[in-house]
């Protein structure tokens, strides 16, 4: 036999065995291939016989190619052995006792999950979800809102400029002024959304965080109307016996202004380290659309009241969850995330 015969001999075994191995299901066709391959009159075996008559030039070649081609076959028929035993034994007992793998399973972000509270909560009442761009106008985040230019309330929030007119909001109020440009009274709206401000990171400070900002414009709408759906809010979040306190404050776009406070939901208002020992927990600021700002967007003053009131997700779900650093909703660690 020639070199290149006994090349082609093994490509031709080569050839036959990939056929065969690719239609093995069971061990007793595994068996078969075995034999007829790799057994003692097995063609491979065969070859190795053949190959004492080649020249001793052609050995190399002839030995390395036909060399390589038994440790493939060998390799790819043990690796099939192993697979069907273990076929077999998993087939023929079924052991419905044993625990099964538990898949990973994602999981709400805290954040996420307490926003949706929260907009249930006000859809609820009645309120629909309105929203504004991220990157708004100075005419939006403080114009409208009767916060003019050299305003000292402009100070309160660190702002960052785009341009000289333009700006990432520093709060969700403007959404209030696009809403009722476009909307005649009655309006009840919240606006979830981002905010940034240039601030520090810090254990409560995030330069990006979430506000929701709550609208209701109508006739005849009162404080007291505020106050019932602040105190709705606060019992549906954090239980059937939370309190609210206002107390005076102020904001540019709502007069009179209070910052609103709920009964500390760790210490339940006995006084712990969280609230100073106030048993009171200053959650955000709120009051009466100022007549001002109707102005601004043609709603007629002597007809219409309103009130608006903002508050800090990330605040909220502090609280909610006891979670002491504002960071930790931003970091993606699963070790924190797998907690809710
Ligand atoms: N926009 C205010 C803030 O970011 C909160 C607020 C909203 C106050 C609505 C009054 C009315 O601090």
């Amino acid at each position: 036999m020639s070199d290149s015969t006994m090349k082609a001999a093994i490509q031709k075994i080569d050839d036959e065995f990939r056929l065969r191995f690719g239609g093995v299901r069971d061990a007793a066709s595994l068996e078969q291939i075995r034999i007829d391959f790799l057994g003692r009159k097995g063609s491979i075996s065969g070859m190795f016989d053949a190959f004492a008559s080649i020249p001793p030039e052609e050995k190399k070649e002839a030995g390395r190619l036909l060399n390589e081609l038994k440790t493939r076959v060998q390799n790819a028929v043990n690796e099939k052995t192993a697979s069907v035993a273990q076929k077999k034994t998993t087939q023929s007992f079924f052991d419905a006792t044993i625990p099964g793998d538990m898949p990973p399973v994602g999981r709400i972000h805290p954040l996420a999950s307490v926003m949706r509270r929260i907009k249930s909560c006000f859809h609820h009442m009645g309120f629909s979800v309105a929203q504004g761009p991220e990157v708004e106008t100075d005419y939006y985040n403080f114009e409208a809102l009767n916060i003019p230019k050299g305003h000292p309330a402009r100070d309160m929030q660190d702002t960052l400029y785009v341009n000289e007119s333009v700006v990432l909001r520093t709060h969700t109020s403007p959404v209030q002024i696009r809403v009722m440009e476009r909307t005649k009274p009655p309006v009840r709206i919240i606006a979830p959304g981002r905010v940034f401000r240039r601030d520090t990171p810090d254990a409560s400070h995030s330069t990006v965080f979430h506000q929701v900002e709550g609208l209701c414009v109508d006739e005849g709408v009162s404080f007291s109307d505020l106050k019932a759906v602040i105190l709705t809010f606060a019992r549906e979040i954090f239980g059937s016996d939370m309190k609210i306190r206002f107390r005076p404050s102020f904001f540019p776009f709502t007069e009179p202004s209070a910052e609103y406070d709920f009964t500390c939901m760790i210490c339940r208002g006995k006084g712990c380290r969280v609230c100073k020992g106030t048993g009171w927990i200053e959650i955000s600021g709120a009051g009466m659309v100022n007549p001002e700002v109707f102005k601004f967007v043609g709603i007629d003053p002597e007809r219409y009241t309103g009130y608006a009131f903002g508050m800090g997700v990330e605040r909220i779900a502090m609280l909610l969850f006891e979670v002491h650093d504002i960071r930790l909703f931003y970091e993606n660690d699963v070790r924190f995330l797998n907690q809710f």
